[in-house]
């Protein structure tokens, strides 16, 4: 971090987070907070809410959540210094420029100015499409059967036969050569100096989520090669981060993301109106993409070319999107190669079937897997089903097996029996990961986890929301008996805040320097359980506290060392502590309520 406390607490203070975030998504005030849809995930019904007496915000829906700072950083794509900068430049707060390190700053402008550059290439390319000369390019795409409207929506472009036009054309807006080479918009080789890198094409400038020109992929207008030339990776391009029509598809109404290999695929769904298309252009789907796509949907279809090579895609992509949470199926394209081409042959409709009928992830493996078997053959047969077993058995959960053993005997006609015993000695087999804990203990140890650590996010939450709870609740919860490392970093902030009476859960968010531990924070302030009345609250606060105090003496004496006489001390101080919980009766104050 490169600012002190003081000035990020400053930019805080003056940065309300209700009305920074008002200028991105519309919110309604329903009760103490405000409420809207979530601008990092698809969803129809509200569970995007930002406090203003916490200064947070948190959805529901996707567990996104921090400060304000948080919020500008994964919305603007900015890092946390950035984020800063930012909303003081918004408050009018003078903030020192020294802090930052010459490097960090010069890395920062040389993003800022090559973003500026994209856009000016962008328009210039914009411009020579609607040009006389651009006349090529424009009859291209029309025989394409791109409308106006989609050629203007996604801002395509038309570089010339000249190779030097726009090098000279940013030559002379004052642009330095460096800056040139940074942007990975040309070429130099040692007869001819700097040329243009996109000659002779149609372009396509790529956009990141929020509409900024991070590169461009050129097309020829033929049958020349490469088909595509993409820019190489820059400061603001990396492929591996970025997918195209993301911009657009963040905010299409579908629950599901269409995901396909190219810059035409993803133009023609658009056009037919299947907005949540996206591509990850040429390169591999990684799981980074995977992550990406789990901020704004649980479920993907893929819309992969049919030939051998989508196949292979496909069944790469299928596990990482499983990684990261993501449910997919794969949508057959046959007859045709991919989707421009089958949308433009049997239209809109046949397409939206082609959606319905995707068939689930697994089956489609199945499916590939099955070419490598003699089917015809019994020996055959058996092998594959002995092989499908094999993958039934990898499945976690036995509600899961059950399910596609299910799915198996009706696509294959095969017996019930026969599969389910087939899976049950694969398990018995035993891989050695499948011989420790029990799935069946493993799932109930975890759920007894999730349960005490959702305890312990609902009371840290209600201490910020009733800090005048505090010296009720720390006479028998201490921050060591939080069983999570963080939720014990936490609480012992949280405490430290609230014994001196200055309570600030924002700043504890941003305490944290990793993304995935601020948005944890953020959870474990907005926790909350339905309750029906007030009487009804008081006694869930007080049990909760018991739960608490419970495990963490029970974990206590599970670790203690005999030998060990402070442990055996804090056991025996626990102990009391515990023993006296019987009659804890919490009241809250009307009128103090709810922050
Ligand atoms: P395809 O070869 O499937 O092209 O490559 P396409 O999308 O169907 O394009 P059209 O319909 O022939 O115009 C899929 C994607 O792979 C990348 C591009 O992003 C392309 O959209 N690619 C392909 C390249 O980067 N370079 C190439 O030479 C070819
Ligand atoms: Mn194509």
């Amino acid at each position: 971090m490169y600012y002190p406390d003081e000035v990020i607490e400053e930019v805080r203070s003056r940065s309300d987070i209700v009305s920074v975030i008002s200028g991105y998504v519309k919110l309604q005030r329903r009760g103490s907070n405000y409420f809207g849809l979530c601008p990092f995930h698809n969803e129809k019904s509200p569970s995007f809410s930002v406090s203003p007496a916490k200064q947070m915000y948190y959805c529901f829906g996707c567990g996104a959540g921090g400060s304000v700072f948080n919020f500008i950083m994964e919305y603007e794509n900015y890092t946390f210094p950035e984020a800063v900068r930012h909303l003081a430049d918004q408050a009018g707060i003078a903030i020192p420029e020294e802090e930052d390190s010459e490097e960090v700053r010069r890395e920062r402008d040389r993003k800022t100015r090559v973003l500026e550059l994209n856009k000016m290439a962008a328009r210039f390319y914009y411009y020579q499409l609607r040009s006389p000369q651009g006349a090529r390019g424009m009859e291209y795409l029309k025989n394409r059967a791109l409308t106006d409207e989609t050629i203007k929506h996604f801002g395509l472009g038309y570089a010339g036969t000249n190779s030097t036009v726009l090098y000279r054309y940013l030559k002379s807006q004052g642009i330095s050569d460096q800056l040139l080479k940074d942007s990975g918009l040309m070429q130099v080789n040692e007869r001819q100096g700097m040329y243009d890198k996109f000659w002779n094409r149609v372009i396509f400038p790529i956009m990141d989520v929020n509409h900024k020109v991070i590169g461009f992929g050129g097309r020829v207008m033929g049958d020349g090669k490469p088909k595509y030339l993409n820019s190489p990776e820059t400061v603001v391009f990396d492929k591996s981060r970025n997918l195209y029509g993301l911009n657009y598809a963040r905010s299409s109404k579908q629950k599901e993301f269409l995901v396909c290999e190219g810059y035409m695929d993803v133009i023609s769904m658009h056009q037919a109106g299947f907005t949540n298309a996206v591509a990850s252009l040429g390169t591999a789907l990684t799981s980074r993409h995977a992550t990406i796509l789990k901020r704004y949907t649980d479920e993907v279809i893929l819309t992969y070319d049919s030939d051998e090579a989508g196949i292979r895609a496909a069944l790469r992509a299928i596990p990482l999107l499983k990684e990261a949470g993501v449910s997919t199926r794969v949508l057959h394209m046959e007859p045709y190669k991919d989707p421009d081409e089958f949308i433009k042959a049997l239209g809109t409709e046949a397409f939206q079937e082609r959606i319905d009928q995707a068939e689930n992830s697994f089956l489609f493996e199945l499916s590939v897997m099955e070419k490598s078997y003699d089917m015809k053959d019994p020996d055959g047969k058996t092998r594959f089903f002995q092989a499908v077993a094999g993958r039934i058995a990898g499945f976690e959960l036995e509600i899961e097996r059950e399910n596609y053993i299910g799915a198996v005997v009706a696509r294959y006609q095969t017996s019930y029996e026969g599969m389910r015993k087939m899976v049950m000695n694969h398990l018995m087999q035993g891989a050695p990961v499948r011989t420790a804990p029990r799935p069946a203990d493993r799932e109930r140890r975890a759920e007894k986890e999730n349960g005490i650590l959702k305890s312990q996010r609902l009371l840290l939450t209600w201490l910020v929301e009733y800090p005048y709870l505090y010296p009720t609740v720390s006479a028998y919860v201490r921050p060591e008996d939080f069983s999570d490392e963080l939720y014990r970093e936490v609480a012992t902030m949280l405490y430290g805040q609230l014994e001196k009476q200055e309570l600030n859960p924002a700043r504890i968010v941003n305490h944290f320097t990793e993304t995935d531990q601020q948005r944890t924070v953020a959870q474990i302030f907005n926790t909350e359980v339905p309750v029906a009345s007030q009487a009804e609250q008081e006694k869930a606060i007080a049990e909760t506290i018991r739960k608490i105090a419970d495990n963490a003496l029970r974990q206590k004496s599970e670790k203690m060392n005999l030998a060990d006489i402070q442990a055996q001390q804090a056991f025996l101080d626990a102990q009391k502590r515990q023993q006296s919980l019987s009659g804890l009766h919490i009241s809250l104050q009307a009128g103090k309520n709810k922050a």
